[in-house]
């Protein structure tokens, strides 16, 4: 493996090492992306093999420009069509009737492929230099965080691809928005994420989110292939609680060597005060819910290299990328300490 910066040289060795088949995983605004030729499925088999992901999980196709949606898909209705062109580039992922040039392992025998125009001109750039369409899932190990920094994936992945190209810090850290639009009827929300859910109904009016009301559960239910319980977790434990909730625990419902995350600097110097924690974190100095969702991954990142023995989370009010944000959490919750057995502290909220 080796680590390339963002020269036009270096953006050259990447893109002809994707229409040479090989792995390379480049820089997106949302999060690092795992790239192969999407037209090449023996370069898509190896994106699956080098993940360990479950080959029933199709992944989002990125493209260099809006006039590339033809080369992928097979139709682009006028609801999807006002919705990229108004929000592409950007962390917005439609989903669309697929050309039958499309590999089935792309689209895990599904009939729509997933297309996303990313805003980030290293990827745009490589992209186009590479002449194809690029397979990208988000670039770590199935289940585990994702990443939002070039040494994420070099920690996780390192050995297994053939180059990572280093476009800093991703500005939006949490994945794209998933948006279903194959089919007659209302755009359909596959999974929330880096496009608030309010900016699409501005644009789209109506939009169905599977198992509505969406602010239920703190989360909504979710039908996309790869929306399993259990996605981005880290090693360590990590429990969810209500906004508020860690205030409430006495120091024995939190025991030894735990680290809270909050939203807000207010927040997590009043813990702090309270004691009990071993660290307190907020995810913006100011409750910004676009700064928590750019700080999250790379949080959980960090905490889960240093010896905090389980992490305590609250959840974050449930507007703009706040529903991406707790959507992550609980799931990073159902599927967390299953890699190192550490013990875990704090009761059942
Ligand atoms: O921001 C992002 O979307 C990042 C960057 C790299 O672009 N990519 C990403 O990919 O998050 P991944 O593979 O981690 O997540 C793709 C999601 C999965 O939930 C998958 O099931 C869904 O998109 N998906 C892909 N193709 C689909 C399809 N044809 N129908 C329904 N869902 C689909
Ligand atoms: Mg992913």
């Amino acid at each position: 493996m080796r680590i390339l910066d963002c020269g036009e040289v270096s953006l050259e060795t990447a893109a002809r090492a994707l229409a040479e088949g090989k792995l390379v995983v480049i820089p997106t605004e949302t999060v690092y992306g795992l790239g192969a030729d999407a037209f090449n499925p023996e370069a898509v088999a190896k994106v699956f093999e080098a993940k360990a992901r479950p080959s029933f999980d199709p992944l989002i196709v990125h493209l260099a420009e809006l006039s590339d949606v033809e080369r992928a898909a097979s139709a682009f209705p006028p609801m999807a069509r006002r919705l990229a062109e108004s929000l592409w580039p950007g962390p917005l992922t439609l989903v669309l009737p697929k050309r039958p040039e499309v590999p089935g392992i792309v689209t895990s025998g599904l009939d729509t492929v997933a297309l996303r125009l990313p805003s980030h001109p290293v990827a745009r750039r490589i992209i186009a230099l590479s002449g194809t369409l690029v397979a990208a899932p988000s670039a770590n190990p199935f289940g585990y965080i994702s990443p939002t920094s070039a040494m994420h994936v070099a920690r996780t992945l390192g050995d297994k691809v053939d180059y990572i190209v280093d476009g800093g810090p991703s500005a939006v850290g949490v994945e794209s928005t998933v948006l279903d639009l194959s089919r007659d009827g209302p755009p359909r929300l596959l999974r929330p994420g880096g496009l608030p859910l309010e900016r699409l109904r501005e644009l789209a009016g109506d939009i169905a989110v599977a198992g509505a009301p969406e602010s239920k559960a703190g989360h909504a239910p979710l039908s996309s292939p790869g929306q399993l319980a259990g996605h981005y977790a880290p090693s360590a434990s990590l429990r969810l609680y209500p906004a508020g909730g860690l205030a409430a625990l006495s120091r024995d419902e939190i025991g030894e060597g735990c680290a809270a995350i909050v939203l807000d600097e207010a927040a997590a110097s009043a813990l702090a005060r309270k004691g009990g924690f071993a660290a307190v974190f907020a995810l913006s100095e100011n409750g910004d819910l676009r700064e928590a969702a750019s700080r999250l991954f790379a949080l959980l990142h960090e905490l889960d290299t240093s010896e905090y023995g389980s992490i305590m989370a609250e959840r974050v009010p449930e507007k703009g990328l706040g529903l991406a944000i707790n959507d992550r959490l609980s799931r990073a919750a159902r599927g967390s300490g299953a890699r190192r057995g550490s013990h875990t502290c704090g009761k059942t909220p």
